[in-house]
């Protein structure tokens, strides 16, 4: 396997940067031409920012699936696509060539076929880290069915949401999952979201932990004795279904800064070519490599850098069933030593919690296969930084710091290995084709070095999110209205004198809780529904571990029986509602909140004092009633 697109020198990235944002269509044929299209396409690009409408390689026809696996079949059949490492150390690993991965998604892709699976249909997928996950996003993307993975840590209430705003009518999920120590009953989460959602035709469930699990006739079917069905039929084949570079390919639930999560929708072409044009510069994958990214495939991380880019270079992907923290601190020291992991991709908040627990651990592991380091998810603080490259890279292998987003597809900003210059809590440079902008309020682009502002990007790159499913409207409202012409990344920042960029976190309500997007809006509303609650405001503070960790402010009609217990009552609300990633860490009940005159709340203020600062609030005297603000200080917690 060689990547033609591949950067080899500072010297190249300048060259391919310049090309890139001069002559972009050019730039992006090129590289789009070493995948495999069924038919090419007639027009690179096409755009405006204000529809907004954007299309890549249209007219062309792929699978891309061909690319993941058929494409490499002859060179690397017998070479691992997926290394994958169970929740207990005890248990055997599994390695799944490429050629038994091609089999394996043919097989579940007949699976999906026998059960009524069409081209178009939404399926989500609510499993837990298991190799059947890769398996069934690959299946669906096989015969051109739109999957839509759900992490394992939602409730069924947002199951039941997102399985409404998609209308999908078919679910992949299993009977449970391990984490750690504990088992989740995933499939029992999809019985009470289904309860809801009448419309949904079939429940296909694979066997892991083997708790008992209701299955109803009619509706749910076994994974296994769907394999079997296959298995009978006699013909192992799949063919790949004939599909257009701008069909969906996936929908994946983000939280934005109001209402309910929006379903970002990326499509296949651009998406595929920005996944792996940016899984093989960033990390500089080097093929025979073994790629270990931590996140969870319910994720964007877990898409692009487990599923697609990975297997689109043709490369070995390690996936991890469990936690970092379980037998103990040392699991993913364990992993890199067992497997001879060469690239580890992390996540801030992991490496906090790892630091945590003293040097013993990965001091006791042999880590030296491992050539590059990656983070991403948040902000990396300097602490982190030096441990992470200290102590796990001993101080060889440089860090890329990618910064992206789930609507951006793939790594936007980021140094990339041994090729461009790190530095530590900077993401440094734009990737080819990133063409970023800093604009103050008023949406006036700010010019020159050493200055900050709100990050936005004036061009599209191939892996730009294209509508939200079902509302392009919210889409370009969310994204495209802020400023004239340009998308919109949430995200404030600063660019120093050498025109590196450093993300400084979220200027809109959305909070950052170990990695995972929260809206403050989404957690007041879960706040909200509990008996007792009047009204909430939700902000986020200073967090050692999770980055940022959840404060509310909650006027509550009196408690039932005592506060503590009014407290662990609305933690089991907003559990049930969102999932037990969004539980504030912090409820302070107060008499009222900080409020304009015309009724606005006063984040600002709050924010403040969750963060401790209770002296130098600003401004107050435009609240309604300034005395409600002495109350919250002296209650803070
Ligand atoms: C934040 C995750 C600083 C940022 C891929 C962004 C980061 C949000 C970094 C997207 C980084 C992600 N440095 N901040 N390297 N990476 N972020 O959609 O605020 O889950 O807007 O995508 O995470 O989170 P999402």
């Amino acid at each position: 396997m060689s990547y033609p697109y591949q950067i080899k020198t500072l010297e190249q990235y300048h060259q391919a940067y310049k090309e890139s944002i001069e002559q972009p269509e050019k730039f992006w044929a090129d590289v789009a031409s070493s995948f495999q299209w069924k038919k090419k396409w007639h027009n690179v690009l096409d755009w405006n920012f204000k529809e907004p409408d954007v299309k890549w390689f249209e007219g062309g026809k792929l699978n891309i699936t061909e690319n993941c696996l058929d494409r490499h079949i002859d060179e690397l059949g017998d070479k691992p696509a997926i290394i994958w490492e169970p929740n207990d150390p005890e248990e055997h690993h599994r390695v799944l060539t490429y050629k038994n991965l091609l089999f394996k998604v043919k097989q579940f892709a007949n699976v999906l076929k026998n059960n009524g699976v069409k081209k178009g249909d939404r399926v989500c997928i609510y499993m837990g880290m298991i190799p059947e996950l890769p398996i069934a996003v690959l299946a669906c993307a096989r015969i051109g069915a739109i999957h839509s993975v759900i992490f394992g840590g939602f409730s069924s209430q947002s199951i039941a949401d997102r399985l409404h705003d998609a209308q999908a009518e078919y679910i992949i999920t299993c009977d449970g999952a391990y984490r750690g120590a504990k088992d989740i009953p995933l499939k029992s989460v999809i019985d009470d979201a289904l309860i809801a959602c009448r419309f949904v035709k079939r429940v296909i469930v694979c066997t892991r932990t083997r708790v008992p699990v209701s299955m109803i006739k009619g509706r749910d079917v076994w994974w296994e004795d769907e394999i079997k069905k296959v298995e009978t039929q006699g013909n192992p084949d799949c063919p790949a279904e004939e599909m257009d570079a701008e069909d969906m390919l996936f929908i994946l639930y983000t939280s934005g800064s109001t209402g309910k999560p929006k379903g970002v929708v990326h499509t296949i072409g651009g998406y595929m070519v920005w996944s792996a044009y940016t899984f093989v510069n960033i990390f500089q994958y080097q093929p025979g490599q073994i790629h270990f990214c931590t996140a969870d495939i319910g994720w964007i991380t877990g898409h692009s850098y487990i599923v697609y880019g990975p297997l689109l270079a043709g490369a070995t992907s390690l996936m991890f069933e469990g936690v970092p923290t379980w037998p103990d601190a040392g699991r993913f020291w364990d992993i890199v030593d067992k497997h001879s992991v060469n690239i580890l991709y992390t996540a801030p908040t992991a490496i906090r919690s790892l630091m945590s627990f003293g040097l013993e651990y990965v001091n006791s592991k042999n880590l030296s296969s491992l050539s590059v380091l990656g983070t991403v998810g948040e902000p990396i603080n300097e602490e982190a930084w030096q441990w992470y490259y200290k102590h796990v890279g001993k101080e060889r292998c440089p860090i890329v710091d990618t910064w992206w987003q789930t609507e951006t597809g793939g790594v936007m900003i980021s140094n990339m290995a041994n090729i461009t210059p790190q530095k530590p809590t900077f993401a440094t440079l734009p990737v080819p084709g990133v063409n970023p902008c800093l604009v103050d309020e008023n949406g006036t682009e700010i010019h020159g070095n050493e200055v900050s502002g709100n990050l936005c990007i004036k061009t599209p790159w191939p892996g730009i999110l294209r509508t939200t499913y079902g509302d392009h409207e919210r889409c370009r409202l969310n994204y495209f209205s802020a400023y004239n012409n340009m998308y919109f990344t949430g995200d404030g920042c600063l660019r120093d004198v050498n025109g590196n960029y450093r993300i400084t976190g979220r200027v809109d309500d959305v909070l950052n809780v170990s990695g995972h997007r929260i809206g403050t809006a989404e957690v007041e509303n879960a706040i909200n529904m509990h008996s007792g609650v009047v009204e909430s405001a939700v902000v986020g503070f200073p967090h050692d571990v999770k980055g940022q960790g959840i404060y509310a402010y909650v006027i509550s009609e009196g408690h039932h029986e005592d506060a503590e217990l009014t407290r662990l009552d609305i933690i089991q609300t907003v559990s049930r509602i969102i999932g037990p990633i969004a539980k504030p860490d912090k409820i302070q009940f107060v008499s009222g909140l900080p409020k304009t005159r015309s009724g606005k709340i006063m984040r600002r203020i709050l924010r403040k004092i969750a963060e401790g600062e209770t002296s130098n609030l600003g401004d107050t005297s435009t609240l309604l009633d300034p005395g409600v603000v002495e109350e919250i200080k002296s209650g803070a917690l």
